[in-house]
């Protein structure tokens, strides 16, 4: 009874905002359902657009878009939430075909996007015809770094861009600068084992409190390894962040956020990214400190993914042995390139995509098959549709890591047909993404290492771990682990 009724209030609560604006739509939407729609694609009718508001939107605004709110992810893993909004997005495939989706929406042009070929143009074509700069991420993010690139439009866009690429070395697979970041992350892996073990398990807060300081040490050195003060500004902008528009801008804090980055970035302390950027070319529009808050903001997501990852390998002892028979085979430096434990992050990342909406806006009227999609449109690609349809992938629901081991070319030829796109795609997919697969999966691996451990980490409550239906959602915040002898039989590698 208990347990019914807390469901209930979390479906009121959860409902509400999607269900308040998509009840303004209804209301207003019968008059402005002809002007809204793009000329001969397909619109919802008003109802499957409520359903879409309560059922994906709601939720995934709820959890939080720029910081997680983490009593919403656990309420949404009870409720598989985001199982539901993939069920609600096959639907609407079913439906309405391939669309792209006009949303009868009074206030906005608004399109979702159904087909895997669609998500390939779409990313293809940025920044123009289809701007990562949309109304409501400027809104979001220009509460914290409001001349980032991805928020820039125009030269600036390309000048930013250009600068994250050759300071994150986006082409990369190993960053030149692994040698000195890589005692770094095992550093703050021995003191998380080092927690954990006094405590009696390992839990997120400790995780996090030592990954976030790895975010510090990289990107700064040693000077902001324990400015925990630079990280509590950045979180108390991001959830006003989370508000976007509805949400006063802090200035006074942006701007001493913004003062602080810069005085690490003149400092360039050796080793640090801090330094690279020092050598890296600018012009007045550049503004590295308005570029530097989105590592610091990205670098949580890489967090969440490590620690689901490890929670994977607790699931899947056979893939355990594996990944720690790989940690083993590549020694010293070679750390640096392991493509099991990098495949295993990828897994979980496209499980629990930490970027479920990537938003776009398009700058120009676009032609599509079925018609014309207008001008100013903003355009939704829902990340776990793609990556979780079980209707299309056999394997949607389990852990396969092999999804990521295949010859690129393989890999590129299977992604057009279905596209895995946990760090987007196209000319404004993450700079940092091989930089981020370094850093976690040589963490995921020292955390793992039995020679280092002595024991194996084993997930308490391994139940929500069913490894022939992996939950929808994953509240990373509740993982627990704790430390099963080596010969226990049980646990991570056993
Ligand atoms: C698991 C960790 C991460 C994931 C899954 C991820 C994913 C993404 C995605 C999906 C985008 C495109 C967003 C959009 O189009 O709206 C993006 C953009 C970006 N990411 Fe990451 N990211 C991660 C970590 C990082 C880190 C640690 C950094 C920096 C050190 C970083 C730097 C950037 C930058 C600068 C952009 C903007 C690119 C542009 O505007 O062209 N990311 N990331």
């Amino acid at each position: 009874m208990q347990k019914r009724n807390q469901k209930l209030l979390l479906a009121g609560a959860l409902g509400l905002a999607g269900g308040v604006a998509a009840a303004t739509w209804v209301a207003r939407s019968a008059r402005t359902q002809k002007g809204a729609s793009g000329a001969g694609l397909p619109t919802a009718s008003v109802l499957d657009t409520l359903a879409l508001a309560v059922d994906v939107l709601a939720p995934t605004f709820a959890k939080g878009v720029i910081v997680r709110r983490p009593k919403v992810v656990a309420l949404a893993e009870k409720l598989e939430l985001d199982r539901r909004a993939i069920g609600r997005m096959q639907k609407l495939r079913n439906k309405y075909g391939s669309g792209p989706l006009m949303l009868p929406l009074p206030i906005r042009k608004q399109a979702v996007v159904l087909a895997p070929e669609h998500v390939r143009r779409i990313l293809d074509e940025a920044p123009q015809p289809f701007s990562p700069a949309s109304s409501e991420k400027r809104a979001a993010l220009s509460h914290f770094e409001p001349d980032a690139a991805l928020i820039s439009q125009g030269p600036e866009r390309a000048d930013r861009r250009r600068f994250n690429e050759e300071v994150l070395e986006h082409t990369c697979p190993v960053h030149p600068m692994a040698a000195s970041f890589m005692p770094l992350v095992e550093e703050e892996a021995n003191s998380i084992l080092a927690a954990a073990r006094a405590a009696g398990e390992l839990d997120w807060d400790t995780f996090n409190a030592h990954w976030t300081r790895l975010g510090r040490r990289v990107f700064f050195g040693e000077v902001a390894a324990d400015d925990q003060e630079l990280s509590d500004m950045i979180i108390r902008l991001r959830k006003a962040a989370n508000w976007a528009f509805l949400h006063p801008k802090q200035t006074g804090l942006r701007a001493r956020f913004l003062a602080r980055i810069q005085s690490y970035l003149d400092r360039a302390e050796l080793g640090s990214l801090a330094a690279k950027a020092a050598g890296v070319a600018t012009s007045a529009d550049t503004k590295p400190n308005h570029q530097v808050p989105q590592w610091l903001f990205a670098f949580d997501a890489a967090g969440m993914a490590t620690f689901r990852a490890l929670a994977l390998l607790a699931a899947h002892p056979d893939q355990a042995v594996q990944a720690r028979a790989e940690l083993h085979s590549k020694p010293g430096t070679a750390h640096a390139y392991l493509p099991l434990l990098r495949a295993t992050i990828l897994e979980s990342l496209r499980l629990w995509p930490t970027t479920p909406a990537i938003l776009r806006q398009s700058t120009h009227a676009t032609e599509w098959d079925g018609g014309t999609m207008p001008a100013g449109t903003g355009v939704l690609l829902f990340t776990p549709f793609f990556h979780r349809d079980d209707t299309r992938m056999a394997c949607a629901d389990r852990f396969t890591p092999e999804l990521w081991l295949k010859d690129d070319k393989v890999r590129d030829a299977q992604d057009r047909d279905w596209p895995l796109i946990p760090f987007s795609s196209g000319p404004a997919m993450c700079p940092a993404r091989h930089l981020v697969l370094m850093l976690t999966s040589v963490m995921l691996g020292t955390l793992i290492d039995d020679d280092v451990n002595g024991a194996t980490l084993r997930l308490v409550e391994q139940g929500r771990m069913n490894p022939a239906r992996l939950p929808g959602t994953l509240d990373n915040y509740s993982l627990r682990f704790t430390f099963a002898p080596e010969t226990s039989g049980t646990g991570i590698g056993r």
